[in-house]
Order: structure tokens, then C-alpha cells, then sequence
């Protein structure tokens, strides 16, 4: 039996599909609610960045669930990561992910991932927004050399509607494994993780950034990390909020 009982509403054009859900969660939205946008206006990334959305080549959408557990609040990135990857492979389009939100291909991204979490009637809720970049697209010169569509790394332009279908399945499938067995969705990010054992530059919201080996992805959805000096530092585990992690090119 389905974990929930999605309902997709379709838009030409948005602000962005994660603003208008949370808008909609306030006013009392049942759980399972998808939108999906042709184009936004507004699209968001995580960090205030905005998220390129243009009309046409990509995927836009955005998933209420409620209430959710606190405990697995913190898993829904990377538990929706895991659901596109195998969306994607199920349609022939292997990718990697890229702690903690970002799934790549050829070294560039091509999908986001925004999680958000508020509270309505004393419950809390979470917005899971989807950016996918499906067809070449002529992407803004600050996003030219980092960011890539799928169509552009292999050739293959998955079908939008279909793409959403197969995500709402993955992860509608794992948030129940989930619930049992929280590692089992752990192994399966951790075997698309690219990040491990690279060399990041750690961001810290507050703070001085610094250079760090990638030790492992723990069963929480924190990295840890070692930082390169001084030599022999102790392990640090970064939760999403607090970093934002780039690889450091050689
Ligand atoms: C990121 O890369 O930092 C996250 C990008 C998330 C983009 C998606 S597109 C659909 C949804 N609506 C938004 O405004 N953002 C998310």
C-alpha cells in the first residue's frame, strides 16, 4: 500500500514551487500535495541562492509531507537524493551525488535539491523542492562552467511527467524502508556519494573556511571531515546548515 496519496497540480509559470507549497501548507494542504512548474520566476537554491529555471528544460517540483518525525527531519535530502539517482537510472542516466544535495554528472551539477521545514496547526512540515536540468540549455555565464543538463552528459532527455512519476515511487518506497531502516537508505546514498575521500573546502556559516579530507557520510546524513591542518585534527561532522562544501579543483 502507498505510503501517500499523491496529488500533482501542474503550472505554466510560478514564482517557485517550493514558495508557493509552503504558502499552501499554512492554508492546510494534505500531505502527498506535488507541484510542478514548466518555468519559475523565483526559483530557490539552498543558501538564499536562486536556482535557473528557465521555461521548457527542466524538471521544477515540489512535495509536501506532514506531519513529519523529527527524528528523520534530517534525512529528507539525502533520503530525495537517493530517490532521484534511482529515478534517473531506472531511465538509463546513472548520476553521483554530491554531499549533500547535489547530484552530478562529468564533475557538473544537474539537479538541486531544497529541503524546507516549517510548522502549521502546531505540526511541523516539510517542502522538498527538486531542480532538474533536463535539456542543453544556455545557462548564464556564473553558471556555465559548473552547472550541465542531462541531455548535454549522455544524450538521453528523460521525460518530464514520466521523471516525476518515477521519483514520487523511489521516494515514496524509501521513506517507508526508511521508517525500519534508516541504513539501508545510508548505504545506498553512500554508494553514489562522490564526496568521500575528496579534499572539500569547508564554508562554515560563521567562521573561516578551511581545507579537509571527507571521511565518511554517517547513518545521520552528516559529513565528517578531517581537516588538512594542523596535521593530525580531530574529526569535525558538518550538518548541511552549517557548511557548504566545494571541492577544491588540483
Ligand atoms: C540547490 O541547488 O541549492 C537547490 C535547488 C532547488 C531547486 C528546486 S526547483 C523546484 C523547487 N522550487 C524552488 O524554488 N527551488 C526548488
Amino acid at each position: 500500500m502507498p505510503h501517500f496519496d499523491f496529488k500533482i497540480e501542474y503550472f505554466e509559470k510560478i514564482d517557485s514551487t517550493n514558495t508557493e507549497l509552503k504558502r499552501r501548507a499554512q492554508m492546510g494542504a494534505p500531505s502527498g500535495t506535488v507541484l510542478v512548474a514548466d518555468e519559475q520566476t523565483a526559483g530557490r537554491g539552498r543558501m538564499g541562492r536562486s536556482f535557473f529555471s528557465p521555461r521548457g528544460s527542466g524538471l521544477y517540483m515540489s512535495l509536501l509531507i506532514r506531519p513529519i518525525s523529527l527524528e528523520n527531519a534530517g534525512l529528507i535530502t539525502t533520503l530525495t537524493a537517493v530517490s532521484v539517482a534511482r529515478a534517473l537510472e531506472t531511465m538509463g542516466v546513472s548520476v553521483h551525488i554530491k554531499w549533500i544535495n547535489d547530484l552530478v554528472s562529468g564533475g557538473k551539477k544537474l539537479c538541486g535539491i531544497l529541503a524546507e521545514s516549517g510548522i502549521a496547526e502546531g505540526e511541523p512540515f516539510a517542502v522538498i523542492g527538486i531542480g532538474i536540468n533536463l535539456r542543453k540549455t544556455a545557462f548564464p555565464p556564473e553558471l556555465s562552467e559548473i552547472a550541465t543538463s542531462i541531455e548535454s552528459q549522455t544524450g538521453i532527455i528523460p521525460h518530464r511527467d514520466q521523471l516525476v512519476h518515477e521519483i514520487l515511487k523511489e521516494f515514496s518506497h524509501l521513506y517507508e524502508t526508511m521508517q525500519i531502516n534508516s541504513s539501508f537508505v545510508m548505504d545506498e546514498y553512500r554508494a553514489r556519494c562522490m564526496t568521500i575521500g575528496q579534499t572539500v573546502r569547508v564554508t562554515p556559516l560563521s567562521g573561516t573556511p578551511y581545507d579537509a579530507i571527507a571521511l565518511s557520510v554517517e547513518d545521520d546524513g552528516t559529513l565528517l571531515v578531517r581537516p588538512l591542518c594542523p596535521e593530525n585534527a580531530s574529526p569535525i561532522r558538518l550538518s548541511s546548515a552549517e557548511v557548504s562544501a566545494r571541492f577544491i579543483e588540483n
